[in-house]
């Protein structure tokens, strides 16, 4: 048995050393060690043996067992740190490769001014509220008292949907105003930036899509000259303290009285140029006090309440913003030009 023993022990560690991976190993494990192990077999053959014999081979043997088993596990971990050897030289990374360039994408220039506006309003208490660019006339004109007939149904060369020009694409943002009116009681503070849309042909200064940012207030003893203030600090806050405007009188069907409002021309500083056609000034929105057929359209009583709006072109902010000359440039999407920002 003696002998036996020794066979087992040097056939074991040869086929240890020799075994190649992890499966292999196991395989050697299980053919000595295991249930019908040949180092097991033995051991089952330990009750023939003569009481003086039996605890003499039995340390044997136990030295055996653990001579096997201590190759086994360093067998194991050096077939494991040879595995891990060959995933890291053929995972290998070459870290001085030049990377791949991610492109980010930027702001779109209409975004960087829209979002300053916003900042801006919301600072002062307004909230910011969206309307359906697919509108009723109704809401369109009518309750902004323009009625049927009105030449502003015409001038403003609006896209229709039906024969009856009940349905069309917003012209202006003002519609919000009432959308705001019939659901909020006042002190009312929002502004509604969005697209409109009129029948104008493609050129530097139009496009028949086009943004405007809506304001309208209505609260007890709102006067033109919080109007006045809230659109002077807009233009101070978005062009700086030197910035200057200048209020006209004008006709709007919806505010009495109403007014346009021109920024100096940055190009020449009021001078005259070519940017500013010569005037000095450019247009940038229109505004006035809410006229009282508005207000009661909408159930505001006009013994307790006054309201101001305002509808200010989103282009032309951006374009003074950033010297851009041709309002093209903003829609083509031409990634050299946007790029820029
Ligand atoms: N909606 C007008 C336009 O598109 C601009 C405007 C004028 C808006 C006066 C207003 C306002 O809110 O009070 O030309």
């Amino acid at each position: 048995m003696r002998k036996l023993l020794g066979e087992i022990k040097a056939s074991s560690l040869s086929a240890i050393e020799e075994a190649a991976d992890p499966g292999a190993l196991e395989a050697v494990r299980v053919a000595y060690l295991g249930k019908k192990g040949s180092l097991t077999s033995v051991l089952k053959q330990m009750g023939k043996l003569s009481a003086e014999e039996r605890p003499v081979i039995g340390q044997l043997a136990n030295e055996v067992r653990s001579a096997i088993e201590d190759a086994i596990a360093e067998k194991a971990s050096q077939l494991s740190e040879a595995l891990l050897e060959l995933k890291l030289k053929s995972e290998k990374l070459d870290v001085t490769i030049p990377g791949k360039p991610v492109n980010t994408g930027k702001k779109h220039p209409m975004s960087i001014v829209l979002d300053e506006v916003v900042d801006i309003f919301t600072g002062m208490g307004y909230s910011v509220a969206e309307g359906p660019e697919v509108e009723f006339a109704d809401y369109n004109f009518t309750k902004l008292n323009t009625s049927a007939g009105h030449p502003a149904r015409e001038w403003q060369d609006t896209f229709y949907f039906t024969e009856d020009s009940s349905v069309l694409l917003r012209t202006q943002t003002s519609p919000v105003q009432i959308r705001v009116m019939e659901t909020q009681r006042p002190p009312i503070r929002v502004i509604s930036p969005g697209r409109v849309y009129r029948k104008d042909e493609v050129d530097a200064t139009h496009s028949p899509m086009f943004h405007q940012v809506e304001g309208l207030v209505v609260d007890k003893g709102i006067t033109m000259g919080d109007l006045k203030g809230t659109l002077n600090t807009l233009v101070k806050r978005l062009y700086g303290p030197d910035a200057q405007t200048r209020f006209r009188p004008h006709h709007f069907p919806f505010t009495e009285p109403s007014c346009e409002v021109d920024f100096q021309c940055f190009e020449c500083r009021g001078q005259g140029c070519r940017v500013c056609k010569g005037e000095g000034w450019i247009e940038i929105l229109g505004a006035g006090m809410v006229h009282p057929k508005v207000l009661e359209g909408c159930g505001i009583d006009t013994d307790v309440y006054s309201g101001f709006a305002f509808g200010v072109g989103l282009e032309r902010l951006t374009m003074r913003r950033f010297n851009i000359s041709d309002m093209r440039l903003l829609f083509e999407n031409d990634m050299r030009f946007l790029g820029q920002f």
